[in-house]
């Protein structure tokens, strides 16, 4: 055995009892398991002996992986989900898509850096109310909330339910944020192909991870330059027009020419190597998070409000939402799960209109945000997994059975 090869075994050894396939190992129903194994362990430390550490061959080729797996034609990594909005919006104004002061919509219920980086970017949110089914951006409240200077909208897919895209105006562009939703597909498209560009997350309780880490795909070679360099302090260096220039910039070093705003949002190669490996268990671990959902919103929809699979979906199951029927009390039921070891939490940043931080940003809120109000009282959430399954759902029911008769 090479050197290399006894610590792989070693690795190998020492982590056989993680539940990167199995909740076995995993007490009563976390919010999230650790999701990677010996694999990812192994390239991970190949990177670091190599000691090519720096964003490289290994994140260059995961990006090409994930814009292949979403149907797009580039990937550029960055090292969180939310460098991926804010790079995304960024690039939209770097290349004129989006100009500063213009609206983007954007729904009330998702992650709090769904919605800062439209003010840092010296856009203006105008917040939206979202479905009472599927948890996502309402188009109807959309369209009530447009105002002359509405140029774009951040469609959300939710906790792995896509967005109506198809609903929306076709003069607004569509940017998704799909940090939540791998692998989700609408009207037999995948999330990450049905906007002008797509956010994703890598964070550690995602679907797949890279630790810390996230991407935009897109088909436009402007934009992918834009972030190419917005990524790495403005430099030209891995842009595909760097050619250019570079012969109209001869007296610059070119492997100093700054071409633009910048900052510095690079992946390394750890989250690289991760990434690679990560993709390829992707489709059986999406598969298995959905047919959780499915199966768990059959047993819990007599007992609480459930948010299922929309017709014409594939929902990527990212946790399991729900909604304790009016005039119960939902930090009571909480309470109870979390004493039976099923862990629970607020369905993202709840309404984000009712958030203390929201009165400092310069917003619309222009109409009702009912629903979304529901889900800040009502709401909460549980972990779902690909390596959980229907005894999962069974103990969930049962328990949320029981406290419904106190
Ligand atoms: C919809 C959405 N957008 C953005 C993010 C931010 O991603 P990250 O935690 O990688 O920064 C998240 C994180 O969960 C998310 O769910």
């Amino acid at each position: 055995m090479t050197r290399r090869e006894q610590i792989a075994a070693l690795v190998r050894e020492e982590m056989q009892e993680l539940p990167v396939e199995s909740a076995a190992a995993a007490e009563g129903h976390p919010l999230v398991l650790p999701p990677y194994g010996a694999d990812e362990v192994i390239d991970a430390l190949d990177a670091l002996l190599s000691t090519h550490v720096t964003m490289g061959r290994r994140c260059r080729d995961f990006e090409a992986t994930w814009a292949t797996y979403c149907g797009r034609k580039h990937g550029v990594m960055v090292n969180s989900g939310s460098s991926a909005v804010l790079l995304m919006l960024a690039a939209c104004i770097a290349t004129g898509r989006l100009s500063p002061g213009d609206e983007v919509l954007c729904p009330a219920v998702t992650w709090s850096t769904s919605l800062f980086p439209i003010v840092q970017c010296g856009l203006v949110p105008v917040m939206v109310d979202v479905d009472p089914g599927t948890l996502c951006i309402s188009p109807a409240s959309a369209r009530a909330a447009r105002g002359p200077r509405t140029r774009a909208v951040i469609a959300v897919h939710l906790l792995g339910q896509p967005a109506d895209i198809d609903a929306f105006d076709d003069d607004l562009l569509v940017l998704e944020d799909a940090c939540g939703a791998h692998g989700a597909q609408y009207k037999g498209r995948r999330v990450g192909s049905l906007g002008g560009a797509a956010s994703f997350s890598f964070f550690f309780s995602h679907h797949i991870t890279t630790i810390e880490g996230g991407m935009i795909v897109t088909d436009s070679d402007a934009l992918a330059d834009a972030m190419r360099s917005a990524r790495a302090h403005g430099w030209v260096r891995e842009r595909e027009d760097r050619a250019g220039w570079v012969s109209r910039h001869r007296e610059i070093d070119p492997r100093f020419l700054f071409v633009s705003s910048g900052y510095n949002l690079r992946p390394t190669e750890v989250a690289g190597a991760f990434g690679l490996v990560q993709a390829r268990r992707l489709p059986a671990w999406v598969a298995r998070r959905r047919q959780n959902h499915r199966d768990w919103s059959a047993k819990l929809r007599e007992l609480v409000g459930v948010f299922e699979e929309a017709p014409g979906t594939e929902h990527a199951g990212f946790a399991f939402p729900m909604l304790v029927r009016p005039g119960r009390d939902r930090a009571s039921l909480m309470a109870f799960l979390e004493a039976r070891r099923i862990e629970t939490r607020p369905i993202s940043g709840s309404n984000l209109a009712r958030q203390p931080a929201f009165a400092s940003l310069d917003a619309r809120c222009p109409v009702p945000l009912t629903m979304a109000d529901a889900v800040h009282e009502r709401g909460f959430f549980v972990g779902n997994s690909h390596a959980f399954g229907p005894e999962h759902g069974e103990r969930l029911a049962a328990a949320i059975a029981q406290w419904s008769q106190t």
